[in-house]
């Protein structure tokens, strides 16, 4: 092993810098040469790279985004990307790529490794926190507290004005991200994909709680659920409440990495080198029981990641 490559591609995560700083870093104290691909699967394709040494990641430690750049590559689901992926990455002579994202990414990793033999390791960096066999993923932590922050905001608000607001947070697929959000800033119903929404239930409840005195209630929806404005239209419409929407949008995807989320990036980033170093070729790092692990390639892509329930029955609990 002397040539490792780094990428970063799909959705951009709070922390994915923390990740290429210690990758680069780690990679170059032991004596490898880092190159850096840019814009994801598309820099790959296109051999859009630059090699990198300790100070090309200098002052990126507490930055949002990628200096890599990222993609939603199309072009790697194809034979023809796939091939041009692999033939560009024997040209810059790499003898390991280090992906880092969530499972489009792993998946494209995983083909790559088919069409390449090159060795493949993923480092888990989605604000969606979806990653089988990992208890969360690198931007996380920096996304939920992103949300929460503006939650609380919204809460004066809604206390003020005794007002119900429906909050739509990220997460297309999977409720991860508005579980622990609306746990965490008290919303009184939390909905996620996973779960068949009832709205007429819902309205049935916001009902009760008025009656009991509730005057405020904040929903917590994910945006994989439905259309949130007929969600919350639907609820005016059924209690005669007044109810506001915000959706919390990209803002949840930008910003100032975490404590957590940086420390993690930096873990993970020097176990990736380790197990391309050990001789590994289809890993990803990943957090089990608290502790920094890695787990093979194909069984993160044959399972989904089970949501804890019990957490949305104690956040129901707790919130009436
Ligand atoms: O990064 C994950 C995610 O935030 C999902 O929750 C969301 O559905 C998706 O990305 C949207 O991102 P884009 O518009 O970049 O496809």
């Amino acid at each position: 092993m002397k040539r490792i490559g780094v990428v970063t591609a799909g959705g951009d995560a709070p922390g994915m810098n923390a990740a290429i700083r210690s990758v680069v870093r780690y990679a170059v104290y032991k004596q490898l040469e880092v190159v850096g691909f840019e814009r994801g699967y598309e820099g790959i394709i296109d051999g859009q790279a630059k090699i990198m040494g300790p100070r090309s990641v200098s002052g990126i430690v507490n930055l949002g985004g990628t200096i890599l750049k990222t993609s939603r590559c199309e072009k790697i689901k194809t034979p023809e990307g796939l091939e041009k992926a692999a033939e560009s990455l024997e040209k810059w002579g790499i003898d390991g790529l280090i992906t880092i994202g969530g499972d489009g990414t792993f998946r494209g990793a995983n083909e790559l490794y088919r069409v390449s033999g090159i060795p493949m390791i993923g480092i888990p960096a989605t604000i969606d926190n979806d990653v089988p066999e990992t208890e969360t993923t690198i931007g996380f932590d920096t996304a939920v507290n992103t949300a929460l922050s503006a939650i609380d905001r919204i809460r004066d608000t809604s206390i003020s004005l005794e007002r119900i607001f429906g909050v739509e947070v990220m997460g297309r697929q999977r409720g991860f991200l508005a579980l622990e959000v609306g746990l965490a800033g008290g919303a009184e119903i939390i909905l996620i994909p996973e779960i068949k929404i009832n709205l007429d239930k819902i309205c049935e409840r916001l009902k009760a709680d008025r009656k009991k005195g509730k005057k405020s209630e904040i929903i917590v929806m994910a945006e994989g659920v439905g259309n949130s404005a007929e969600i919350v239209n639907y609820i005016i419409k059924k209690t005669g409440c007044e109810v506001r929407l915000t959706s919390l949008g990209y803002i949840q995807r930008g910003g100032t990495p975490t404590a957590q989320s940086r420390i993690l990036a930096s873990e993970f980033g020097y176990q990736a080198v380790n197990l391309l170093l050990e001789g590994k070729r289809k890993k990803i790092v990943a957090v089990q029981k608290g502790c920094i692990t890695d787990v093979d390639l194909d069984e993160v892509l044959k399972k989904t990641k089970e949501i804890d329930l019990k957490r949305l029955e104690l956040a129901n609990i707790i919130s009436y």
